[in-house]
């Protein structure tokens, strides 16, 4: 198939995810001056939701809104998917009509089948293993506030999740460093970690993990599918939440970030999320100009 998708940071070149961060800042301008750009008109855009979404179905619905196509929201509990027809005949038929897909589901493996069997560009718009498109607008996010990211020392605090492992394909893609301070028995996957060499690193101290570090970044300690062990989570994870302390360890004009939905005292401090250092709304504002980007790039 000669489509591209974009299932992880590994399917694009680093010099491509540096220029959709530009179209993205780009993207943001023209939106913000009410001027027009729809640059993918009458283009349908299927969007899989398997697991809860704001962001991720607003930004990508209003995106492609403004840019002079559609969306089409499907969930499993109103499609032929959720009644047990496979992700290969769903993928055959979707991607019949629509000119990209994007998917929020489960196990990773089930995207890799999906876009095996789809004609059109795929998205991952999060699994249990990957969270890409929100790399996308952190980054973004980072180079509007600070400039490039390369050289960079980046700071995970909590779960090795998914979006840990979307930032340890980051720090190899747009040249940062991640210290990753986790509890043990919950380290991102050996093989992802591995894969980035020096790029990524496990400190396991929090405080040692943000110390001089540009960006503080960290997500919910369950995640969507984990919520019964909410609190065995807790427990495990009482000594990794950003408060004030860990974001002064870090260098002074750092920043914070989270994908969000954020459980204000436990992975963060209500003092740090809604503080001054905190870039949360604009990160996710930029889910919205980032992901246009990115269905512009896939859809060119
Ligand atoms: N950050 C993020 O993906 O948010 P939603 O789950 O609301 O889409
Ligand atoms: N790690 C979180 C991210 C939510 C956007 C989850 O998978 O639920």
């Amino acid at each position: 198939m000669s489509h591209q998708n974009f299932l992880t940071l590994l399917d694009l070149e680093p010099e491509t995810l540096r220029g959709l961060v530009r179209r993205a800042i780009e993207l943001k301008k023209l939106q913000q001056a009410g001027t027009p750009h729809e640059t993918l008109k009458h283009k349908i855009l299927a969007m899989v939701f398997e697991k809860s979404s704001t962001r991720t179905r607003m930004s990508f619905e209003a995106g492609m809104a403004q840019l002079g196509g559609h969306a089409i929201f499907l969930s499993p509990r109103d499609t032929q998917l959720g009644r047990g027809e496979t992700v290969e005949d769903s993928a055959r038929v979707l991607s019949r009509m629509a000119d990209v897909i994007m998917i929020r589901t489960f196990e990773h493996e089930k995207i890799e089948r999906f876009s095996a069997h789809s004609r059109v560009p795929v998205i991952n718009a999060l699994t249990d293993l990957y969270h890409p498109c929100q790399l996308l607008a952190d980054m973004q996010t980072y180079f509007e506030q600070r400039g490039d990211i390369s050289g960079k020392t980046v700071a995970w605090i909590g779960d090795g999740n998914n979006m840990c492992h979307s930032y340890i394909n980051a720090a190899r893609q747009y040249g940062f460093t991640l210290n990753i301070a986790c509890p043990e028995g919950y380290d991102p996957e050996a093989g992802i970690l591995q894969a980035a060499g020096a790029s990524a690193l496990i400190i396991r101290d929090p405080l040692d993990a943000a110390r001089n570090a540009d960006l503080v970044v960290t997500d919910v300690w369950a995640s969507m599918g984990q919520e019964e062990e909410q609190a065995k989570r807790e427990r495990a994870f009482a000594d990794y939440q950003v408060d004030s302390r860990l974001m002064q360890a870090a260098a002074g004009d750092a920043l914070f970030m989270h994908c969000l939905p954020a459980h204000r005292g436990e992975e963060v401090t209500a003092g740090v999320i809604d503080g001054p250092q905190s870039v949360v709304w604009d990160e996710a504002e930029n889910r919205l100009h980032a992901q246009k980007a990115l269905l512009e790039f896939l859809l060119r």
